[in-house]
């Protein structure tokens, strides 16, 4: 960790309880983990629609939109997926700072890496949800066809680190919602996650 002196932090007036009032929520982080096709962006966009429409402020950090941009430099090695998950996790800490409801998708594979995004938080607002689905169901829906690129790839003897085929995916232990995709319907996924946030208060 690169070290920054001469540097001082500087302070708001405004308080989180009138951020909350004005916005009728409370910061939060809904962290979508799970595998390439699980329905993490199908969630996201579902998730986010329904909370604009109750009158709530919320945005979408998505990995792969990430990837245009900020994190264009990186890759798919387990260095450069940790770099990216740190990225992701301090631009989702500044975003939800403003009082948005952050819907961050991303693979995040690494267990110590999600731990990284927790730690950088506020206890109780980070809301790390497993989009679980096999992966024969993942590779099957394959909506941007990478798994049988991989596959093809595997074939010939040369790996991809596709998550799930020839790079781990690390499944949450204790995650706040474990939904699986292939058995429950995004409106019902998305039901959990809402009543989620009512319950614990991140939603007013
Ligand atoms: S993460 O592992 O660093 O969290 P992230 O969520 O940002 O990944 O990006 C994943 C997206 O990149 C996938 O939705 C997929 O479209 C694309 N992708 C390209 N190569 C790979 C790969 N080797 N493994 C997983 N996803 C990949």
């Amino acid at each position: 960790m690169a070290h920054t002196p001469n540097i001082t932090w500087h302070h708001n007036k405004v308080t989180a309880e009138q951020r909350a009032a004005l916005l009728k929520n409370r910061p939060c982080v809904v962290w979508l983990t799970g595998l390439s096709g699980c329905g993490k962006s199908t969630i996201a966009v579902e998730l986010e629609s329904q909370l604009i429409e109750r009158g709530h402020a919320a945005f979408i950090l998505d990995g792969d939109n990430l990837r245009h941009g900020l994190c264009k430099d990186l890759g798919f090695t387990p260095a450069d997926r940790t770099e990216n998950i740190r990225r992701a996790g301090e631009v989702a800490k500044l975003i939800s700072q403003t009082g948005v409801i952050v819907i961050a998708g991303f693979i995040s594979p690494y267990r110590a890496d999600r731990a990284t995004v927790r730690a950088l938080l506020p206890a109780g607002e980070f809301v790390e949800v497993f989009v679980d689905a096999p992966l024969s169901v993942c590779e099957q829906r394959d909506p941007k066809g990478l798994y049988k690129k991989a596959r093809a790839s595997l074939a010939q003897g040369k790996g991809l680190g596709m998550t799930g085929l020839d790079a781990p995916y690390e499944p949450p232990e204790t995650p706040e919602l474990h939904l699986r995709t292939d058995t429950t319907s995004t409106a019902a996924c998305v039901g959990a996650i809402l009543n989620y946030l009512v319950q614990h208060q991140r939603i007013l």
